[in-house]
C-alpha cells in the first residue's frame, strides 16, 4: 500500500517504518536499531516492552472493558489515590481524557465553568504566550501560538497573548539572572489592558516544550505568574503535558519552584506511550464550588476507560520503584553537563538549556547575533536525518522564532537511559552537526 494513503496525508517527512522496540531502542523493518533521544514524542518516560504493562493489560481487558465515566472502577480508583501523591496537595481532583489536547480543552472549559458558577460570566478569555503550543483542537489551538495554526487562523477563537519566557531570545532584550521578571509582568499588563472581569485563565508550559526547543524560565518567573493571577481573580493553569510525570527531573516542572496551580495539566508520560490518557488535575476547592452550584463537566466516552487506568496506575508505580524522576534528575545533569562540554562551542550551536531529562540545542546560523536558520533551510530536519543514520532519533522542534524560522534539537530519552546512552547521544549529536555544519554555509 503506498505510504500516503497509510499516513492519511504526505508530509514532509520520511517516515520509519518501527516493527518493535524495548527500553530506549526502537527496530526498524529493515533492520536497523535507533536510540530513541526524543523518548517519541517525549512520551515514553519509562521506556517500551515492559512485561508488566503488558501483563496488567492483559488482565484488566479480560475483567472489565468499559465503564460509563460516571461511575467509578477499581482501576480508576487505584489510580486517583496514587496521582493525589503526585500532585501538589489540594489540586487532587482529576479528570480523565484521552490524551493531552482534550485535557486543555477541558482545562480551559473548567476555568470558564468556575467563574460563571462564581457570578462572574464575563471571564471568558485565556491568556497565552507567543511560541507556545497547547494541543490541536480548536481551543487547545486557540490558546497556542505555533506556525501549526497558520491554516486556521480565520476560526480560531481570538485570545491575547503576552511574549514568552525566552531568555534565549528574550523580547525585554535582557539576560539572566532575574530578567523573566519583565516577562511575567507582561501577564499583569495584559489582565489590565483586557480588564481582569473578563480574564478566565492564564495557561503556559512552565519550561517551553516543542515551540520553544526546551526552555527553563529564570526561578522568579512562575512565583510571580501565581502572585498575579491571584491579585486579579485569574486561574493558573500549568501545561504539564510534556513536563509532568519526571521529565524535568521532578514529577512535575512547578516543583521546581513550589507553585501550586489551581489546574494541572498532564498526558504523555501518565501512561508513557502505552495507551492514550490525559487527565486534568484541579485545586479541590474550586470543583467543590462547581459541585455546589450543581454544575455539569461532561466526559468524554474514553474518559477514565479501565484499561488506561491501569495502565497509567502500572507506569507511576514503576517510576515510584524504579525512583525514576529521581534518575531522571541525576543522569539528565550528567547528559546537560556532557552536552555542554561537547557542543556549545559548535558553530551551529546557539544554546543548550534544560533540566532533568528536558534538553534543547538550539542551532543558529550565526552565533554572535543568535540568527536563526530560515524554515526553508530544513536545518533541523537535515541534522535529524543524520542523526538516524548514525542509529539515533530526536524530537525536532521548529519555529522558535515565529516567520525568521528557528531550530532545535530536542534530547528528551526515556528515563531507563544509563551513561553509555548518555555517550551514544551526545557523540552522535556532535557528529551529526559537524556533518551538517558545511552544507549549511556553502
Ligand atoms: C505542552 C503540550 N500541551 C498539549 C499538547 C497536546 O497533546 P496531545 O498531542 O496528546 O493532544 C502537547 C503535545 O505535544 C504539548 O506539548
Amino acid at each position: 500500500m503506498p505510504e500516503q494513503q497509510v499516513l492519511f496525508m504526505r508530509g514532509p517527512w520520511n517516515p520509519l517504518h518501527i516493527e518493535r522496540a524495548e527500553g530506549a531502542y526502537l527496530y526498524t523493518s529493515d533492520g536497523r536499531r535507533l536510540l530513541d533521544a526524543g523518548s517519541g514524542a517525549v512520551v515514553v518516560n519509562v521506556g517500551q516492552g515492559r512485561e508488566e504493562l503488558s501483563r496488567i493489560a492483559e488482565r484488566t481487558v479480560r475483567r472489565l472493558n468499559y465503564v460509563v465515566p460516571v461511575w467509578i472502577s477499581p482501576e480508576r480508583e487505584r489510580l486517583v489515590e496514587r496521582l493525589a501523591r503526585w500532585t501538589p496537595p489540594g489540586v487532587n481532583r482529576f479528570f480523565f481524557t484521552s490524551g493531552g489536547s482534550e485535557s486543555v480543552e477541558m482545562a480551559l472549559k473548567f476555568a470558564i465553568l468556575y467563574h460563571k458558577v462564581s457570578g462572574e460570566p464575563s471571564r471568558t478569555k485565556i491568556i497565552s504566550r507567543r511560541f507556545s503550543y497547547h494541543g490541536n483542537t480548536m481551543g487547545a489551538l486557540s490558546a497556542g501560538s505555533s506556525l501549526r495554526r497558520a491554516d486556521y487562523e480565520h476560526v480560531l477563537f481570538d485570545w491575547p497573548k503576552i511574549p514568552p519566557s525566552y531568555c534565549y531570545r528574550c523580547p525585554f532584550d535582557k539576560t539572566y539572572p532575574g530578567c523573566d521578571i519583565d516577562c511575567a509582568e507582561a501577564l499583569e499588563r495584559e489582565i489590565e489592558r483586557q480588564g481582569a472581569h473578563t480574564v478566565a485563565a492564564f495557561i503556559a508550559e512552565p519550561m517551553m516544550g516543542a515551540s520553544g526547543g526546551a526552555v527553563p524560565p529564570v526561578k522568579e518567573y512562575w512565583p510571580r505568574l501565581r502572585e498575579i493571577c491571584d491579585r486579579h481573580g485569574v486561574l493558573l493553569i500549568a501545561d504539564e503535558v510534556m513536563t509532568g510525570f519526571g521529565r524535568t527531573g521532578r514529577r512535575f516542572a512547578v516543583e521546581h519552584w513550589n507553585v501550586k496551580p489551581d489546574i494541572i495539566v498532564g498526558g504523555k508520560g501518565l501512561t508513557g506511550g502505552y495507551v492514550p490518557m490525559g487527565m486534568i488535575a484541579v485545586d479541590d476547592r474550586l470543583v467543590e464550588k462547581c459541585e455546589d452550584a450543581h454544575a455539569d463537566f461532561m466526559f468524554f466516552t474514553y474518559s477514565a476507560h479501565p484499561l488506561a487506568c491501569a495502565i497509567a496506575d502500572g507506569v507511576l508505580s514503576i517510576m515510584e520503584r524504579e525512583r525514576l524522576v529521581e534518575h531522571a534528575a541525576e543522569i539528565g545533569a550528567r547528559l546537560g553537563a556532557q552536552l555542554k562540554e561537547r557542543l556549545s562551542g559548535h558553530p551551529m550551536v546557539g544554546d543548550i538549556r534544560g533540566s532533568g531529562l528536558f534538553w534543547g540545542i538550539e542551532l543558529v546560523r550565526d552565533r554572535e547575533r543568535r540568527i536563526p536558520f530560515p524554515s526553508y533551510a530544513k536545518c533541523v530536519s537535515r541534522v535529524l536525518g543524520e542523526a538516524v543514520r548514525r542509529g539515533m532519533f530526536f524530537y525536532p522542534a521548529t519555529g522558535m522564532a515565529g516567520a525568521a524560522g528557528g531550530d532545535a534539537m530536542m534530547i528528551t530519552p526515556p528515563f531507563v537511559i544509563g551513561d553509555q546512552e548518555v555517550e551514544f547521544i551526545v557523540n552522535t549529536a556532535r557528529a551529526a552537526l559537524d556533518e551538517v555544519y558545511p552544507t549549511m554555509t556553502s
